[in-house]
């Protein structure tokens, strides 16, 4: 499996992996948050990763930078949305793509990054609820509102809302 950061010619690959993993329900509207999100200034810096295998893109993960209200943050990100093709879960790529995303960005020298998901599958790659950085919207799982450190101790001192990109922070998406 190869996996790559995405460019303008990839948005109709990428529309199509979300529509295909989340159904017929979500699909629509979580492929339109990927494109999106990949052309809003607010979501600046951006990692978007696709993985290929035999030249097939199998999965797309999209992080997108987000700051807290009343704290002082340097780089900080947010994972969303990760797409699986149907055709192709429960076979480590997602996994990979979180895994590479991650290191990536600590590269980076990014602090830490948020994910809203299940927490039986979010847990695996080090995600942990917990944290004292409050959603924009009271959640109906806040357990399902998980962080990761990517510097020690980033989140310590961290407490306020956050602020995500423009086309993340509509209601629907929470
Ligand atoms: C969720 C998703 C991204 C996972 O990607 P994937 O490539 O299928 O997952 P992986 O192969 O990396 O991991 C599979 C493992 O995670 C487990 N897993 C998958 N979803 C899980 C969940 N919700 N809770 C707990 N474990 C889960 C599987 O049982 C499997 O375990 P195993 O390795 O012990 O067999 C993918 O299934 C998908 O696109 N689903 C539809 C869209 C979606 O829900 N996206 C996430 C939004 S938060």
């Amino acid at each position: 499996m190869k996996i790559r950061e995405t460019t303008g010619k990839d948005k109709n690959v990428i529309f199509h992996l979300h529509r295909d993993a989340f159904g017929e329900d979500e699909g629509e509207a979580v492929a339109q948050l990927a494109v999106e999100l990949l052309e809003d200034k607010t979501a600046l810096p951006v990692l978007s990763l696709v993985a290929e295998q035999n030249g097939q893109a199998v999965g797309h993960i999209l992080f997108s930078s987000v700051s807290v209200i009343g704290a002082s943050v340097n780089q900080a990100y947010i994972l969303a949305p990760l797409a699986v093709l149907a055709s192709h879960q429960g076979s480590g790529i997602g996994t990979a793509l979180i895994n590479r995303g991650l290191d990536i960005l600590k590269a980076r020298n990014a602090e830490f990054v948020l994910v809203l998901g299940d927490p039986g599958y979010y847990s695996r790659t080090g995600f942990v609820a917990g944290h004292n950085i409050s959603p924009p919207y009271e959640l109906a799982y806040p357990q399902a509102w998980m962080a990761q450190e990517l510097k020690k101790d980033a989140l310590k001192n961290i407490k306020g809302k956050v602020q995500c990109a423009t086309s993340l922070s509509s209601p629907q998406h929470w």
